[in-house]
């Protein structure tokens, strides 16, 4: 691509379903191009919330007009609550009434709360369209918005209803994330730490080492931890693209954070940060299990209390009420809740039946460690 637009690329290899992720600096501005480059429909719909439509919209659409696309957008209000079947059918019928054709592409430009509702969208409407993921968020550029999870969340539980449908291609430009709440680029951070914890002690290193730097939004180090977070995770998804086995350590941290976000209604907690609550109780658990040792858990604790949490999360939470949001977390098998458990910084197991009891121990843990910084109210 000529003129002074600079950018990485990864791939995620997935045989005919491939794709690359562009990562640079000022990539909106040159989104028409990319569109021509992968020869997609002339009819473009861009799904976004307010904020970033506030922000943004205006140079995606100039960019997509400049290059001959007949563009339409939905805006819709920002926040997980909006995540859901409700506003997924009233975004069916604006397509319908823009008379939204087969041969169209699907745009989601904003953070993963956008891109999982677009993309699901994407994947049903008249049984599926083209799609293209344009993440705002740092939690979307490291991790939403690659290997085709898209999906609402239902009144019982988190991401219950949902498909894999990957996008034709991202583009993450990073310069987006200049505008972004301090309170959102923490959560971004809850998903790089993931990426450390799970697959490299190095990564994980770095993360700890530049906080300052990141907090910041300091661009090369930003640029480092989404080009690094997406080759990691499409070297996972490539390995096992429907969650049969491998994928499930991406998971590490969710299966208590996806519960403590149910329990403040998706309202108190933001799912980065329930995120970074969850892999403190599931480092627990496998201390208390003998699977880590005492300073490897205590590194990754010691790294994730660095991170600055908002004062209060909000709510009190009664930890048998999590473990009730628990039984249904989509690892669950034969009733029984499994966890991915880390066993050193940069290695997890798959994951593993624990037993509730020591879940409990857990969450208790996790409620002392969160009353000691005066984080529970
Ligand atoms: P989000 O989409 O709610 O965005 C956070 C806030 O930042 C919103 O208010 C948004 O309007 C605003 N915003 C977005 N970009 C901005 C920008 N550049 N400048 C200023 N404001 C901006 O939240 P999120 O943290 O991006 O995503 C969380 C969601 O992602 C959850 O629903 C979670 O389940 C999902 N998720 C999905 C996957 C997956 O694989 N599909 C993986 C991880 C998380
Ligand atoms: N964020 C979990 C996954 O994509 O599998």
């Amino acid at each position: 691509m000529k003129n002074s637009t600079q950018y990485q690329t990864v791939r995620v290899p997935l045989g005919e379903r491939s794709y690359p992720i562009y990562i640079g600096k000022n990539l909106l501005s040159s989104l028409g191009r990319f569109f021509h480059r992968h020869r997609l429909p002339k009819t473009v719909l861009i799904i976004t919330d307010r904020n970033v439509a506030r922000l943004y919209l205006k140079i995606a659409q100039r960019s997509l007009v400049q290059a001959g696309f007949a563009v339409r957008a939905i805006v819709v209000p920002p926040g997980e609550k909006e995540k859901n079947l409700r506003r997924a059918d009233a975004v069916y019928s604006e397509l319908l009434r823009f008379r939204i054709e087969r041969r169209s592409t699907i745009v989601a430009l904003g953070g993963g709360v956008v891109g999982d509702l677009a993309g699901f969208i994407a994947a049903t409407y008249q049984r599926g369209v083209n799609f293209v993921q344009v993440p705002t968020t740092l939690l979307a550029q490291v991790d939403s918005s690659v290997g085709g999870k898209v999906g609402v969340n239902h009144a019982q539980g988190k991401n219950m209803v949902g498909a894999f449908y990957q996008p034709a291609f991202v583009v993450a430009d990073i310069g987006t994330l200049r505008t972004l709440p301090d309170r959102e680029i923490v959560c971004g951070v809850g998903e790089v730490v993931k990426y450390g914890i799970i697959t490299n002690r190095k990564f994980f290193s770095f993360v700890d080492r530049n906080l300052p730097n990141i907090l910041l939004k300091e661009g090369r180090v930003l640029a480092h931890l989404v080009s690094g977070c997406c080759r990691m995770k499409a070297l996972v998804v490539s390995q096992d693209e429907r969650e049969d086995n491998l994928r499930a350590i991406l998971n590490f941290g969710h299966t208590v954070g996806h519960a403590l976000e149910h329990a403040g209604s998706y309202r108190s907690l933001k799912h980065g940060e329930a995120i970074l609550l969850g892999m403190i109780a599931e480092t627990f658990v496998a201390y208390r299990l003998g699977m880590i040792s005492s300073k490897d858990a205590a590194r990754i604790e010691g790294a994730i209390l660095r991170i600055p949490m908002p004062r209060s999360i909000g709510f009190s939470f009664a930890p048998s009420r999590l473990i009730a949001a628990m039984r249904l977390d989509k690892k669950v098998a034969s009733g029984k809740i499994r966890l991915v458990l880390p066993t050193s910084v940069g290695k997890v197991t798959l994951p593993i039946v624990v037993d509730e009891k020591i879940i409990l121990e857990a969450l208790v843990y996790l409620r002392a460690v969160l009353l000691s910084k005066a984080l529970v109210v």
